[in-house]
């Protein structure tokens, strides 16, 4: 999984919850047995999303990705990512 968002007036409301429960079907119905993703060290809202959903930190790796700002620019984004898995 990779840049998980829910717009933000619809925040709190089940629906992250929602996703990430249907794309742990689509993993298990590809004979996959292993969720993994990957959250900004941050983001501890997030997290504590993903540790009540049964995910476990393993790891931690540096990431990189162009954001693009207000007014249209584009920036290189660099942050310390933690990994975190559940088994299905
Ligand atoms: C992280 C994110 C995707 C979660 O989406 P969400 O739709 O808010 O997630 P949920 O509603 O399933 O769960 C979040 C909260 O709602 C609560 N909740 C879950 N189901 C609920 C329901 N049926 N009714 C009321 N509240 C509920 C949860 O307890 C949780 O509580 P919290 O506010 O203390 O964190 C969302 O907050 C987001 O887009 N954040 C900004 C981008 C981001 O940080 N993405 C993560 C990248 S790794």
């Amino acid at each position: 999984m990779w840049q998980l968002a829910v717009i933000p007036a619809l925040q709190s409301r089940g629906l992250g919850t929602l996703l990430i429960r249907a794309a742990e079907q689509r993993i298990r119905s590809r004979g996959l047995r292993r969720a993994e993703l990957a959250v900004e060290e941050n983001n501890p809202r997030a997290r504590a999303l993903y540790e009540r959903l049964g995910y476990s930190a393993f790891g931690r790796e540096p990431d990189a990705w162009d954001e693009e700002g207000p007014d249209g620019s584009m920036r290189r984004h660099e942050t310390m990512c933690v990994l975190m898995r559940r088994e299905l």
